[in-house]
């Protein structure tokens, strides 16, 4: 199988960075996630080198969702990254990391009033979804005293090569405003006292390997910024969105990189922002890209058995990586302690909750596998632990950064207490 550069086979392990995962699993116990800080860097500067190779003006916004762990934020805010924020959590995040507030878009289809406001006191700018928002928006920075600078998030009506519950720009969505509704939206904005139009957004969707959507969206931003242009709106940034996919079936998938990305979407960008005489910053919103290959999810063989399949019964399930159950998403599994054994029969991957659907893997050539081997679970750095839960009472695992010699936990195992410590006795138990 085909492996990220931070990835290697050695003497039979499984190794991360300079670590082998055996010897990981066994200090910090199972399920663990472990992140290389430095494949994140490098494809952050990847991006960098692309599109600033390009295009002058570049800001890349790593889209916090993927992966919130402050220590993630830090790395990508040392190296200069912004982020796509889509709550006040992690808008809080964002800036506890060290990140710009000028770097930042609040992005959001269902923003609070307090949302609005904190974005306004931190000054961030906002991706505004709907005219009731705009109006809201304009209430909340009139009071507030100040002017809230905006971009609309469009809704493209793009139907896209992918999941379609990942798919967010199709005309169905929820997401933004119906591109023809777009000149409305501005002339609106402009109206309004307490705001002020200063960019274009759209997202298109996730996980999509082809770079030919990104250029139709890339095609129709530009097209909609000469008619804003012409309005008299000065755009000082459009952000294209996030949505590079990657190859979660090593040896079959396409792996587009950002300098394929870049090299298809940035002429169209150029050339029409020349066109309407304007040079905005170009930002882009990537997430799963940056992160996704960076991660492994190391678990533990509770059991085995056979019945009309072979089941390898592991200590992780979708309370720790929703994503098979929720996308039927595919994750390359490797046995970390058997990486150089061949495969003999077929295994059924299951994790431990109760529901049928918590499957890791399904039907996968693997190595004999006995009680107390370890898998690792590819891939997992993207809506891996930012999408768990504890779903029967399962404390979340530790999650562990490694970056050149170094280890560290990046945050620790929940205990009982982390589950029970919200919990009250209401007054009539007493
Ligand atoms: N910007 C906006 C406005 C978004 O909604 C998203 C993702 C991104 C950027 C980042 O997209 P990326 O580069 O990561 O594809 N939980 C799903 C993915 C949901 C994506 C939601 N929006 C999964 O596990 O596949």
């Amino acid at each position: 199988m085909k492996l990220p550069r931070h990835l290697s086979i050695k003497s039979g392990h499984l190794h991360i960075g300079g670590y082998d995962s055996v010897a990981l699993a066994q200090r910090y116990g199972t399920p663990l996630y472990v992140t290389s800080e430095d494949r994140i860097c490098e494809i952050f500067r990847d991006y960098q080198k692309a599109l600033t190779s390009r295009y002058p003006h570049v800001q890349v916004l790593y889209a916090a969702k993927a992966n919130g762990n402050l220590a993630i934020l830090r790395a990508l805010a040392q190296a200069g990254a912004g982020a796509d924020v889509f709550s006040s959590g992690e808008l809080h995040l964002a800036l506890d990391a060290g990140m710009l507030a000028g770097k930042l878009l609040f992005n959001g289809s269902s923003k609070s009033p307090d949302d609005l406001r904190l974005a306004l006191e931190k000054n961030v700018k906002i991706s505004v979804d709907s005219i009731d928002e705009l109006h809201q928006l304009d209430e909340v920075a009139r009071s507030a005293g100040t002017v809230a600078a905006i971009a609309f998030r469009v809704n493209p009506a793009l139907d896209v090569p992918t999941h379609p519950k990942i798919a967010t720009g199709l005309a169905s969505s929820k997401f933004g405003i119906p591109y023809r509704q777009i000149p409305a939206a501005y002339k609106g904005a402009l109206d309004c006292k307490h705001v002020r139009p200063v960019g274009l957004h759209c997202h298109i969707g996730s996980q999509i390997l082809d770079t030919e959507p990104f250029a139709r969206a890339a095609d129709m931003m530009v097209r909609i910024a000469k008619n804003l242009t012409d309005m008299g709106v000065s755009l000082e940034f459009i952000d294209l969105g996030g949505g590079l996919g990657i190859p979660y079936h090593h040896d079959t998938d396409p792996a587009p990189t950002p300098e394929d990305y870049a090299a298809t979407v940035v002429p169209i960008f150029r050339a029409g922002v020349e066109a309407c005489g304007i040079m905005p910053e170009l930002w882009i919103e990537p997430g799963r890209s940056l992160v996704a290959d960076s991660t492994i999810l190391l678990t533990r063989v509770n059991s085995t058995k056979t019945t009309h399949k072979r089941f390898a019964n592991v200590d992780a399930g979708f309370n720790l990586l929703i994503r098979p159950a929720m996308y039927d998403a595919y994750h390359e599994v490797l046995v970390s302690n058997k990486a150089g054994a061949t495969a003999e029969s077929e295994y059924t991957v299951t994790g431990p909750i109760c529901e049928s659907g918590d499957i890791l893997a399904a039907d996968r050539n693997l190595p004999e596998l006995t009680a107390g081997d370890l898998i690792a679970v590819l891939d997992t750095g993207a809506y891996g632990y930012a999408m768990s839960s504890q779903y029967n009472s399962r404390p979340r695992c530790p999650e562990l950064i490694i970056k050149g010699t170094q280890v560290a936990l990046m945050r620790r195992g929940e205990t009982l207490d982390d589950i029970t410590g919200t919990m009250q006795r209401p007054p009539w138990q007493r």
